[in-house]
């Protein structure tokens, strides 16, 4: 029997050595170790041997067992490691060959139009200043010298949260919130989301775009508005651009005005585009109202300043001749790629 226990012991050791595969390999284990397999027949047949020869067999037969489990697990390591070599290698990528193209995006036409006004007043030493969105009443209408009741708060039909929050209307509250947090020289502008209660249409959005300007200082005029406002149009929609102010009312300026520039299309001859004016309205402006100042602490005797406002939206449609808002939100690829 011991010859026979060596024999297959033999045969199973051999076997392992070549084997190739994960398959063979347990088709190996079954042959030898499995219920019906050759060292487990062994076992069964130990009933017919003596006593002394049964426990001498029975250590032999758990040796060669013990060594081909090893072994086994020797092999299966073995064979997980190739198997995983091998799909490694076959992952590898090829790097020369061609690619997928992927397109190129740019930037929407009013972060391009937005930018360019940045750019403008960064040059003329302004900084850029943020406030929040979701505003109080009191720096949204009352510190503007806009009270309750006060019948231009009709003219911004508005998102309350409560009483006394609302989605800012305009950028304007970034005004108070800049004047109560530094003292002059204050030179800064603010690009912004704003938000009305209108209905969408060709020039109406209930959330768009304004940047906010705002100068205070000692002795700053009227001459320097105006000065500011020129270089801006020229910047933005070229040298020949001349702008005009119209008398106007704003509750936080005095004197206001909107402003118009020379129609960018036909010169200022009349056209189309502005509607046979010759002139565009672009923004409202003015100098910065004294109780403005004081509510801010700020000495109106001191210290004046000017503040203006302006759309995004209506400057980008102005500056590429866009005639309706709505092209602006709706993310079409082949409308976008115009610009
Ligand atoms: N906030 C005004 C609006 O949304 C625009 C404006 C007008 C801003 C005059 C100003 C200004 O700073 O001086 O209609």
């Amino acid at each position: 029997m011991r010859e026979q226990i060596e024999a297959i012991a033999r045969e199973a050791m051999e076997k392992l050595e070549n084997v190739q595969d994960m398959k063979s390999l347990e088709e190996i284990r079954v042959l030898f170790l499995g219920k019906k397999g050759k060292l487990t027949g062994i076992l069964k047949g130990m009933g017919a041997l003596s006593a002394e020869e049964r426990p001498v067999i029975g250590q032999l037969v758990n040796e060669v067992r013990k060594q081909l489990e090893d072994s086994i697990t020797t092999n299966k390591n073995r064979l997980l490691q190739k198997e995983r070599e091998e799909r490694i290698a076959k992952e590898t990528i090829d790097v020369t060959m061609p690619g997928t193209l992927l397109s190129r995006g740019r930037k929407h036409p009013l972060t391009q139009v937005l930018d360019e006004i940045k750019e403008v007043f960064i040059g003329m030493g302004y900084e850029i200043a943020e406030g929040p969105e979701v505003e109080l009443d009191y720096y949204n209408f009352e510190a503007l010298n806009i009270p309750k009741n006060h019948p231009s708060r009709d003219t911004q039909d508005s998102f309350y949260i409560n009483e006394n929050v609302v989605l800012r209307t305009q950028t304007s509250p970034v005004q108070i919130r800049v004047m109560e947090a530094k003292k002059p020289p204050i030179k800064i502008i603010c690009p912004g989301r704003v938000y009305r209660s209108d209905q969408v249409d060709a020039t109406h959005s209930p959330i768009f775009h304004q940047v906010e300007g705002l100068v205070v200082d000692k002795g700053v005029t009227m001459g320097d508005l105006i000065g500011t406002l020129q270089v801006f149009a020229k910047s933005l929609f070229g040298e020949n651009t001349i702008i005009r102010l119209r008398p106007h009312h704003f509750p936080f300026t005095e004197p206001s005005a909107e402003v118009d520039v020379s129609c960018w299309a036909c010169g200022g001859k009349g056209c189309r585009v502005c509607k046979n004016e010759g002139w565009i309205e672009i923004l409202g402006a003015g100098m910065v109202h004294p109780k403005v100042l004081e509510v801010c602490g700020i000495d109106p005797k001191i210290y004046s300043g000017f503040a203006f406002g302006l759309g995004v939206e209506r400057t980008a449609m102005g500056r590429f001749n866009i005639d309706d808002m709505r092209l602006l939100y709706e993310n079409d690829m082949r409308f976008l790629k115009q610009f």
